[in-house]
């Protein structure tokens, strides 16, 4: 599925619609945030006029990182290539819509030193609470800094994380965050993930299933 193909899911269509520097969405598994945030990315790419602009999608583990939106991201942002995706870096070059072009990265907060000394206009951190804090504090929030770059954070709730943080700092600044619930259990109401048949979630290994029907 590339841009032109994407129709986000109603639960996100606030979050692309957003316009503040930091987002916070709580959401349950497979509702579709990796795709959505992946989409939010490439949208920010295609449309910033900075010159030399920066993106960064990363997850926990750069493995991980890979699995998940590698595959995403080179399928979202086929149609506007600058050149052939970068395998061995997971580094994407494409025309933005002002003739400039446009990077986007994929990472792992596990090797948070490969990303020092890079600037960025727009990071997402998926799986939030499983990364270090100070990936976040000491590496990309000053990598923000040179260009008030935005920042999405999203997540499962799981305990009191670093997201729970997050969370909270996003309930308490509604000027500057936005914060995207999906209800008490990270459920949007009224949308059913699609990997749901019968009432068994078809991402849960079969010997689980049936202690998690809903
Ligand atoms: N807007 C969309 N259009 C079509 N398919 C979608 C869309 N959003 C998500 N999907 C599909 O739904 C499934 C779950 O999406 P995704 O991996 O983004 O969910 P997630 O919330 O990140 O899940 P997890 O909790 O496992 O991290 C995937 O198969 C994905 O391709
Ligand atoms: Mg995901």
């Amino acid at each position: 599925m590339n841009l032109n193909e994407y129709h986000p899911r109603d639960c996100f269509l606030p979050f692309h619609r957003r316009d503040k520097r930091w987002a916070v969405v709580v959401a349950h598994r497979r509702a579709g945030k990796t795709v959505a945030v992946c989409a939010d990315i490439v949208i920010g790419a295609l449309e910033t006029a900075l010159p030399r602009p920066q993106f960064a999608y990363l997850a926990p583990l750069r493995e991980q990182a890979k699995r998940v939106a590698w595959q995403y991201l080179k399928d979202l942002t086929k149609p506007f290539w600058s050149k052939k995706p970068n395998e061995a870096e997971l580094k994407i070059e494409m025309d933005n819509a002002h003739g400039g072009v446009s990077v986007i990265y994929v990472g792992g907060a596990d090797n948070p030193d490969s990303l020092r000394g890079l600037y960025f206009d727009g990071v997402v951190i998926d799986e939030v609470g499983d990364v270090r804090p100070s990936t976040w504090y000491s590496v990309l929030r000053p990598a923000l800094s040179d260009r008030q770059g935005w920042a999405c954070f999203m997540g499962t709730p799981r305990g009191r994380n670093m997201f729970w943080n997050l969370r909270e700092e996003a309930r308490l600044n509604p000027k500057t965050h936005m914060l995207l619930e999906g209800g008490p259990k990270g459920r949007f109401d009224g949308e059913t993930p699609n990997v749901l048949k019968d009432g068994e979630d078809l991402d849960i290994p079969p010997y689980l299933r049936k202690k998690r029907r809903r």
